[in-house]
């Protein structure tokens, strides 16, 4: 059964330039909903979303939308699909709506039907206000949606977002959240995005790519499982001792923030201990940054220990 979903099948691709970018990924996921790519720079998410948009070719290695081949019926792909690209710019002397407009006409839409869909879009993400005024006396924030105007005015339903909300500030970043979460009941996203809120926020499936290798893939529940640890105990006070009982983890966070990566019933145990004692801490479920620092680190690093006791005593 290939209807509904995007499947990828050992996809590689080597660049000119011999840089290896993406190393046989595979995975399948329904085509609904939002998927968010992760991954720090350079690890190939702009790569595969443009092989998956029939923008580039693969070196090796197959993948279908919806059972449509992306590169044997990229035509046929490209009716589906529209993506904003990670570079998307607008041209300064275009307006919103007659960037929409040409983009749409492009696509084979008569004048009349693009200007009526271009309106919508327009009002769907929240910018008529600004439908008319030329890109160069645009915010940011209103030129990205703008761009996310575009590719849901066309018939497409399955859209790809190279880093939609980069170098928002928090509140646009939030409004084109609220714009997203509408659409995804009609649409299939494919999203990549450095703010790990932002997936967790969005996401029903996350993968997390790192050096052209899928390392994680699946819910946000199904990656903590993966990383065997569903619960993080994270110490307040820096310079407090603290021992990792079996089958958890003594982790320094980012901040230098000393936590303990653990089940939910050995996170019960140990928050109980450290209310006796005193200490200030917080836990909560592991976080998707969490679990990201921990995949890809380990994989950067696949001789770390695992650990049970630690230097530290509590
Ligand atoms: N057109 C190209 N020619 C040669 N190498 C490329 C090209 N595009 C990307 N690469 C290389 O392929 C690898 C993956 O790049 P890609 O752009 O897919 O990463 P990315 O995950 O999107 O990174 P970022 O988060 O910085 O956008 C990198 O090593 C990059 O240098
Ligand atoms: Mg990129």
């Amino acid at each position: 059964m290939t209807m509904g979903e995007l499947i990828c099948d050992k996809v590689s691709k080597t660049y000119k330039t011999g840089a290896i970018a993406l190393d046989k990924v595979s995975f399948r996921i329904p085509t609904k909903g939002v998927f968010a790519l992760i991954g720090r720079n350079g690890a190939g998410k702009t790569t595969i979303v443009r092989i998956l948009a029939t923008d580039l070719m693969p070196s090796t290695g197959n993948a279908t939308i919806n059972g449509i081949d992306v590169v044997k019926e990229a035509a046929k792909v490209r009716e589906f699909v529209s993506i904003v690209p990670q570079e998307a710019r607008l041209v300064t002397w275009v307006t919103p709506k007659q960037m929409i407009l040409s983009y749409l006409m492009y696509r084979g839409f008569t004048y009349k039907d693009a200007k009526k869909r271009a309106e919508a879009a327009v009002k769907r993400v929240k910018i008529e206000k600004y439908a008319d005024r030329k890109s160069d006396k645009l915010s940011g924030g209103t030129k990205r949606k703008a761009l996310v105007a575009s590719v849901i005015a066309s018939e497409a339903n399955v859209l790809f977002l190279d880093e939609p909300t980069t170098g928002l500030d928090p509140i646009s970043r939030a409004e084109l959240w609220s714009v997203l979460n509408d659409l995804k009941k009609d649409h299939f996203i494919f999203l990549t995005t450095h703010y790990l809120e932002e997936a967790e926020r969005l996401a029903d499936h996350i993968g997390i790519i790192e050096n052209g290798k899928l390392l994680a893939m699946g819910t946000l529940d199904e990656l903590r499982k993966k990383i065997k640890y569903e619960y993080s105990v994270k110490l307040l006070d820096k310079n407090e001792k603290l021992r990792a009982p079996k089958h958890s983890k003594v982790v320094i966070g980012l901040d230098g923030s000393k936590q303990i990566l653990t089940s939910q019933k050995e996170a019960n145990a140990i928050s109980k201990k450290l209310i006796q004692k005193g200490v200030r801490f917080s836990t909560s479920p592991v976080s998707l940054e969490e679990i990201f620092y921990y995949i890809v680190k380990r994989s950067i690093n696949e001789d770390e220990e695992d650990g049970s006791g630690g230097e530290y005593g509590y």
